[in-house]
């Protein structure tokens, strides 16, 4: 039976291991790196930042599949052989992303950090809360992520929009796509939230320009931005800018451009910034290794792999 490389960097590969091992414990599962054997041998990577060249020298090599929504990490490798690329989508990593969204979102709708500095100050003050009907939240990204997370926002009340490459409709949501749909979409959001996948048209999409064209005069009282995305897609500098200047009011980051974000970064003590450690979306190996073993399962029988990612799109 062909073997399954895990081939991880920067988190832990054993409760992945254990898993496989667990779900087939028929199958030969190799560690990279101590426990390669014979590369022929090996007919899937499961892969979470793995050294580069590493996926060139599997001969046999018949899938590459990220633990992770993100595959931005397996587009990275230069030498890439040309076998499909597949992602995770699954409800678990799916409904983590949800209450992350929903969470940054009413802590900024319901001014959560002012009430923690008030109660610091053993402060008694309320200030005027907008109904959430009020509120135009923006997801940029409408897809496995974006969408649940736009859907979830609506059903509390948001007014919610939708910023996508290709058109979209889904009930409750206004959709927008392209450039052509992105200005519109900005000056009606004032929470933004970006699920982009970090691809070459994507990098740096974040920037002041982008940041002052959203919506500052609207009940949330003023923008705020919260990325879940990737750091790739924002300029941190322009954040600060934008934070200085008042065209935001506040943000929520769980990527950085550098991960561990630098003890440096002037990001970590900004009074309207919240820093969580790209944990927005944990990919749990309880829950995603079935995925895996499932699409292995599938593609032996004869079935073709999901989620393949589109290698021109890059996502
Ligand atoms: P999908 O591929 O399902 O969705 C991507 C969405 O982005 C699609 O709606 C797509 O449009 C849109 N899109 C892509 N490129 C562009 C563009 N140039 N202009 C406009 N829209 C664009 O990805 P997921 O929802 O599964 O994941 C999104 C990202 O979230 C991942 O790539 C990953 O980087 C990040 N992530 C972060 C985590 C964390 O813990 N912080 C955890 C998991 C994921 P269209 O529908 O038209 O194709
Ligand atoms: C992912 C991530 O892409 O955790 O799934 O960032």
């Amino acid at each position: 039976m062909p073997a399954i490389l895990l081939a991880v960097t920067g988190t832990d590969p054993q409760p992945w291991q254990v898993r496989l091992r667990a779900l087939a414990p028929q199958r030969d599962i190799r560690l990279w790196p101590d426990r390669l054997g014979d590369a022929a041998d090996i007919a899937y990577a499961c892969a979470w930042h793995a050294p580069r060249g590493l996926f060139a020298k599997l001969p046999q090599l018949k899938a590459i599949f990220s633990l992770g929504a993100g595959v931005d990490h397996i587009f990275a490798d230069p030498d890439l052989p040309d076998v499909p690329v597949v992602r995770i989508v699954d409800p678990d990593l799916t409904m983590r992303m949800t209450e992350y969204v929903v969470l940054h979102v009413l802590a900024h709708h319901r001014r959560q950090r002012l009430y923690d500095v008030q109660q610091r100050e053993r402060l008694w003050h309320e200030h005027a809360q907008p109904p959430a009907s009020a509120v135009a939240v923006g997801v940029m990204g409408l897809g496995a992520l974006g969408a649940a997370a736009a859907l979830a926002l609506a059903s509390l009340g948001f007014r919610v929009a939708g910023w996508s490459r290709t058109a979209k409709t889904h009930a409750g949501i206004e959709c927008f796509h392209g450039e052509a749909g992105l200005e519109s979409f900005l000056h009606r959001s004032e929470i933004l939230v970006c699920l982009l996948p970090a691809t070459p048209a994507t990098h740096g999409i974040l920037d002041l320009k982008l940041l002052r064209k959203l919506k500052r005069d609207g009940a949330a009282g003023g923008a705020y931005l919260i990325n879940a995305a990737r750091g790739a897609l924002q300029v941190e500098a322009d954040i600060l800018a934008a934070l200085e200047e008042g065209s935001l009011a506040g943000a929520t980051l769980d990527v950085f451009a550098r991960e561990p974000l630098p003890a440096a970064s002037p990001l970590w003590r900004h009074p309207k910034v919240t820093i969580t450690p790209h944990n927005a979306a944990f990919s749990d190996p309880h829950a995603l290794a079935a995925n895996v073993v499932r699409q292995i399962e599938r593609f032996e029988a004869g079935a073709p792999l999901e989620h393949v990612v589109d290698r021109a799109r890059g996502y």
